[in-house]
């Protein structure tokens, strides 16, 4: 008898959708297609060279240890590598304080697994990373939106919401995505002590803080957590669990992320992972180590954020010269996304198959709300990447776009005269 499946699936994957971006990248990978739908990283960046040669030495001076199981932790001279790095932001951490994962994916499905029963409610910026709502919703996660505005998440809607007591707050507060936007220093400070006051934690999840175009770096939220227990000097307290990648700076393909959090919370993400994966790859994390030594890292991201900045200016430009009135964008000070507001009334997916037409990609907002808050307002929004196409592609790019976006306006205007 040949096995009905889908009876046999477990509660949890009911409401587990595939994400729309991963579709979208499909479809989008024609070659005629400019897209600026995925997150990804400019592969023109990649420091192929230096992986090369990391590669080799790994394998002529490290290759027993590297082909070997490794700690779950991750490989100890890169914990203290992020440790020393994460110092220059204030991050006062330790070894013991960091977990290296596959990705700061998986971290977000393992803090899904550590914190959520199934019903408990998860406080969410409107919009927010639908790889964050995918990883939460496999835990039965509900859900709880505060809006946003250009200074990042508007933390003087916060106290309403916090009353009814979130599992815990997530957010992301340097160049959102998908807003692009930043939360201020003043409202840092007002989340961390409403944090603190109510006693619900913080995921602060931080894959682009270094890649800042202009202006000033803001402290992050765990080191302003921090500074409320400043005798705590083995980092054993705290609201805060922060996550930070490599996929932005390095390559997304290595698939390396790291967790700092008080040490207990290090300890029992630590139990979690040995059941999803025992550790990650520790040939990755040793060629990585290899690769960011010395100065490279920091060498390697000035260059990617000389990229980067011009690529949106030329983006925001583009806009000015070609978008309609009346059409509405973020303007981020780093990151890799800005976001595109339609008037009312408009719908970003009917817009996506009128892009297509014109050999242009990008994400539809609706997907970065959680599923209670999709709507005719969530559906005037797309989520424009400007670090994977070359500079003539994005004007070029948000020309085409912008056909689409007028024929998408003109079609409201007729369906709904005034
Ligand atoms: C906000 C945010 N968190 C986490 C991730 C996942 O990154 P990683 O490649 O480290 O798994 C991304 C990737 O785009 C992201 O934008």
């Amino acid at each position: 008898m040949s096995i009905a499946w889908t009876s046999r699936y477990a509660l949890r994957t009911k409401d587990i959708k595939s994400s729309a971006i991963r579709e979208l990248l499909k479809i989008t990978q024609q070659p005629e297609v400019i897209s600026f739908g995925g997150g990804l990283p400019a592969s023109d960046v990649f420091p192929v060279q230096r992986f090369e040669e990391a590669c080799r030495r790994v394998l002529a001076e490290k290759a027993v240890m590297a082909l070997q199981y490794g700690e779950t932790e991750g490989y100890k001279p890169l914990r203290d590598m992020i440790a020393r790095h994460i110092a220059r932001y204030g991050i006062q951490a330790r070894a013991e304080n960091v977990l290296i994962t596959t990705g700061s994916q998986q971290a977000l499905d393992l803090i899904g697994k550590l914190l959520i029963n199934p019903g408990d409610r998860i406080l969410v910026e409107a919009p927010t990373y639908l790889g964050a709502l995918q990883a939460f919703n496999a835990y039965g996660a509900e859900y709880v939106s505060v809006p946003c505005d250009e200074q990042g998440l508007r933390t003087e809607l916060l106290e309403v919401p916090l009353r009814f007591g979130p599992k815990f707050m997530y957010v992301l507060p340097n160049f959102q995505n998908p807003g692009g936007t930043t939360l201020s220093e003043d409202r840092r400070r007002v989340l961390v002590s409403l944090g603190n006051r109510y006693g619900i934690p913080i995921v602060e999840d931080d894959p682009y803080g270094q890649l800042r175009y202009e202006g000033e770096h803001l402290p992050p939220l765990v080191v302003l957590d921090r500074e409320n227990v400043p005798h705590d000097s083995g980092y054993t307290l705290g609201n805060v669990i922060y996550l930070s990648t490599f996929s932005k700076t390095l390559a997304p393909g290595l698939r390396l992320g790291w967790v700092v959090a008080p040490a207990g919370v290090i300890a029992k993400l630590v139990q979690l992972k040995q059941g999803a994966d025992l550790h990650t790859s520790t040939f990755t994390q040793v060629v990585a180590y290899e690769v960011a030594r010395g100065n490279f890292l920091d060498e390697h991201v000035k260059q990617i954020r000389s990229v980067y900045r011009e690529r949106r200016d030329v983006m925001l430009e583009a806009l000015r010269q070609y978008f309609p009135a009346g059409v509405k964008w973020t303007y981020p000070k780093g990151g890799l996304f800005l976001w595109v507001t339609l008037p009312e009334g408009a719908d970003a997916s009917k817009l996506f198959l009128e892009a297509l037409k014109q050999n242009v990609a990008f994400v539809p907002g609706d997907s970065f709300f959680p599923s209670n808050e999709q709507g005719p307002e969530s559906r005037r929004h797309l989520r424009l990447n400007f670090s994977n196409a070359r500079p003539e592609q994005i004007r070029e790019g948000v020309r085409r776009l912008s056909v689409a976006v007028k024929a998408h306006l003109e079609q409201l205007r007729v369906a709904q005269p005034s």
